[in-house]
């Protein structure tokens, strides 16, 4: 039997695989992407209504995501003369403009590498994955959604602030944070933090404003 490449699943923390490929947009090395977070995301299929749907509405918030420093990037295993039409039929139904790169993976060779689809899958059916990717290349958040379900793109773009608002590990992001709202604080990790007279009841648990 031929020996299998490694496909296991990307991990929170790990760097993402480097790839370069076509989009709509021209060539797309991900080394140059160094230095900006990305939002690479793919979608089972060009032509099908939950995704047009999805790229209708991140279209319509592109400008949000950029002025975030995050660059878009969708894939699929379509091609790239099918993600052209696509793109052009979506721009003549809902008058928007797909000015991020959709990029084409014929091989399923990215599509594996990242696990959107299994490792031995023969066919495209890859799933809604999203991988929000850090300046340093680094895989800081994962979703999976099923083909039948759209993705929330206030929630992509409420998951990407409050990564940039944690990532220098002084602040948390509690349950439904939004921009502007009071963070929590990191708890002290030593007896005498937990027992710090008049902090009993919530050295674990306690809110700041935000100053950012
Ligand atoms: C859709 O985007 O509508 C879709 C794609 C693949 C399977 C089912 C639905």
């Amino acid at each position: 039997m031929d020996e299998q490449p490694d496909y296991s699943p990307l991990r929170l923390g790990e760097s993402v695989p480097r790839f370069s490929a076509r989009s709509t947009q021209g060539h797309v090395d991900l080394a140059n992407y160094l230095g900006r977070w990305v939002i690479l995301f793919c979608h089972p299929g060009d032509f099908t209504p939950v995704c047009t749907s999805e790229f209708i509405a991140l279209a319509r918030a592109t400008d949000q995501f950029v002025q975030r420093d995050c660059a878009l990037l969708g894939i699929s295993v379509d091609s790239l003369y099918s993600h052209l039409a696509w793109i052009r039929q979506i721009h003549d139904m809902a008058g928007v403009e797909i000015s991020f790169p959709l990029i084409e993976d014929p091989s399923m060779e990215i599509a594996r590498a990242y696990g959107m689809i299994g490792a031995q899958a023969v066919d495209a059916a890859a799933v809604r994955s999203t991988y929000f990717i850090d300046p340093q290349g680094i895989l800081r958040a994962s979703t999976t959604y099923p083909a039948t379900v759209g993705r929330s793109i206030p929630e992509m773009l409420r998951l990407l602030c409050a990564l940039q608002r944690t990532e220098s590990g002084e602040a948390l992001a509690p349950a439904d944070w939004q921009v502007g709202n009071d963070v929590l604080c990191v708890p002290g990790e030593t007896a005498q933090d937990a027992l710090r007279p008049g902090d009993r009841s919530s050295w674990f648990y306690s809110f700041k404003q935000d100053s950012l």
